[in-house]
């Protein structure tokens, strides 16, 4: 062997050894034309021979080993979020897994009669226009003809035609409950090789009866898109021993006409307590509904404010001995009542994250707040797992879509060849993370229960994600600055109505303008 054939050979090893270094810490997603131009770029400078011998070890492997193993995501749910996450995967590329403990798609949009352990019922109408409740490539309403504020079924459907058109309803594993998740700390996710890979544990109900099969597998990435209206919070309520009604939550909540001639009281005045307490009035003798919000009763010698048979009274502070219920100093009222429905809330729960996870999170009853999280959006110490929707008083289909544009684009970062925001190192993921779920939410003075309250502040929010996820441009910030205009004009009519009287914010109908940044509204009673 010549001295030149020995050093062309020894060339030869040291780059087929360069070449396995490389598809070992790079990502083995990098297409075989970008790992060819890296190699070239560091070697072909130096020696044009070596380049070709380069380029003939690199199409040999290329050749011999196929084309790279498809990255395995996981969806933990198939309501708004989990579809739009899934539709956001396949425009990428990359095909997911979703799981769905239901037997069908849409979450809370899921109506079941007479349900005890689902937050949707019978009257309910949408408390945002359809205009807003789109996806972008999936536009809904706007005809300025028919109302905007539709009932849960026209959810439900717009959501199933979504899933069918884009074939995300095909990817869903229904009846299927992920039990366990655990994070595998020594093994890499071939998303990012500083992320482990994510297993999980799933049952699957035998629609025919018989025993439920159990499943496992380990996923590159998990988006946990479970929702957050599942279990029930209830205050505590000073003396609540002492009462001799019955309670429930709005959960449990389906047909007002089991009220009948009775006097209620709905703890918590937003959304579910204003639409409770105004469908329950029309069969009810009396209803109460408590609230922060309720104005200043001194003014008015403590006599609450009235509209029809509701009255709007403070928080509830006290069941008294006699089981009549006190509003605080300022009200003159102390009811008896026959049932007290708590419209106050829910928790977070993850009921698949526990010890044996090997995973730091957070979610602790009656706090509302999940850490540590990296922008609300990926856990800050493993972000091959994803939270969608955690945040509330937003847009949600829209805030959705961002959400997981910006988390696939992290997913898929390792095959993009070059440029695109990357997440932040650790340390600095931590920090922030900290941060955040010290700060009480964006709103002075803030609380612990406001740490995922977005309200007006989710605009720079969606702006933020877009531009994480590389998808900003002048139609998207049209697209934003439209959905704010269409929210502030109908929270400014809602807000302005006495909560659980006549809901007329209801009768309208927008027509979006994106290119002008602005929208048309008229009255409607179809
Ligand atoms: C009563 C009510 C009214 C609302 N009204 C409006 C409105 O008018 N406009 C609006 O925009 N938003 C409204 N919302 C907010 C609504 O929650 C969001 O619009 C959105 O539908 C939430 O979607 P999601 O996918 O995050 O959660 P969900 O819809 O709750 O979906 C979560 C899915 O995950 C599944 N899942 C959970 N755990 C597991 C598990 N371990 N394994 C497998 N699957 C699991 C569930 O079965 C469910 O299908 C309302 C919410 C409620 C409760
Ligand atoms: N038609 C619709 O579209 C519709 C209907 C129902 C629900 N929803 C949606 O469902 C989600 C949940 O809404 P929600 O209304 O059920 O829950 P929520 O928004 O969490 O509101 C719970 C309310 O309970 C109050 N509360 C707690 N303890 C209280 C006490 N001791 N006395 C008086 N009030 C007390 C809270 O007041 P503080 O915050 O002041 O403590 C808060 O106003 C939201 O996304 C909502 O938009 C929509």
């Amino acid at each position: 062997m010549t001295a030149l054939n020995r050093s062309t050979l020894s060339a030869f090893i040291l780059l087929l050894s360069l070449l396995q270094l490389i598809q070992k810490t790079q990502s083995f997603h990098l297409p075989t034309s970008a790992l060819v131009t890296r190699i070239k770029t560091q070697t072909s400078s130096k020696d044009m021979s070596l380049s070709s011998v380069t380029t003939t070890a690199i199409s040999a492997a290329s050749a011999s080993s196929a084309s790279p193993a498809p990255l395995k995501v996981a969806i933990i749910g198939a309501g708004a979020a989990g579809l739009v996450t899934a539709r956001v995967l396949l425009r990428n590329g990359i095909t997911p897994t979703i799981f769905e403990k239901d037997s069908e798609i849409g979450g809370v949009w899921s109506y079941h009669c007479n349900s005890t352990t689902r937050p949707m019922y019978r009257g309910l109408r949408t408390n945002l226009p359809r205009e807003l409740m789109a996806y972008r490539e999936f536009p809904w309403g706007g005809d300025g003809k028919s109302q905007s504020f539709v009932t849960h079924n026209d959810v439900k459907d717009y959501l199933t035609r979504y899933a069918k058109k884009f074939g995300v309803d095909g990817l869903i594993q229904y009846n299927s409950i992920v039990k366990q998740l655990n994070v595998l700390v020594n093994e890499e996710s071939n998303a990012n090789p500083s992320w482990p890979k994510i297993k999980l544990e799933w049952d699957t109900e035998n629609p025919g009866g018989g025993e439920a099969q159990s499943s496992l597998d380990s996923f590159d990435a998990v988006c946990i898109c479970n929702g957050h209206y599942a279990a029930a919070s209830t205050p505590i309520i000073s003396g609540m021993e002492n009462f001799q009604g019955k309670t429930c939550h709005s959960m449990e909540y389906d047909d007002p006409s089991v009220f009948e001639g009775q006097t209620v009281l709905c703890v918590g005045g937003r959304a579910s307590g204003a639409d409770l307490a105004r469908e329950i009035s029309l069969h009810a003798k009396k209803v109460y509904l408590s609230d922060t919000t309720c104005p200043d009763l001194n003014d008015r010698h403590g006599e609450p404010l009235q509209q029809g048979n509701v009255s709007w009274v403070p928080r509830t502070t006290a069941v008294n001995a006699d089981s009549t219920i006190s509003f605080g100093p300022t009200c003159s009222e102390m009811p008896h009542v026959d049932t007290i429905i708590f419209c106050s809330g829910y928790d977070y729960q993850f009921p698949f994250i526990n010890k044996e996870s090997n995973l730091d999170l957070s979610a602790v009853t009656g706090e509302r707040r999940i850490k540590p999280l990296f922008e609300q959006l990926w856990h800050a110490q493993y972000p091959s797992l994803a939270f969608v929707g955690l945040q509330h008083s937003v847009v949600p289909f829209p805030f959705f879509e961002l959400q997981a544009e910006a988390i696939v684009s992290q997913i898929e970062a390792g095959s993009r060849d070059s440029g695109g925001w990357t997440l932040p190192p650790l340390e600095e993921r931590l920090k922030a993370a900290k941060a955040q779920a010290e700060s009480g939410g964006p709103k002075p003075p803030g609380s612990i229960q406001d740490t995922h309250f977005l309200g007006s502040f989710q605009w720079n929010e969606c702006l933020k994600y877009a531009k994480f996820a590389g998808v900003y441009d002048e139609n998207l910030a049209n697209y934003i600055e439209t959905n704010k205009r269409i929210y502030d004009h109908s929270g400014d009519q809602r807000k302005r109505l006495f909560p659980g009287g006549v809901d007329s914010y209801r009768y309208n109908s927008y027509v979006r303008d994106d290119e002008n940044q602005t929208f048309q509204v008229q009255k409607c009673i179809q």
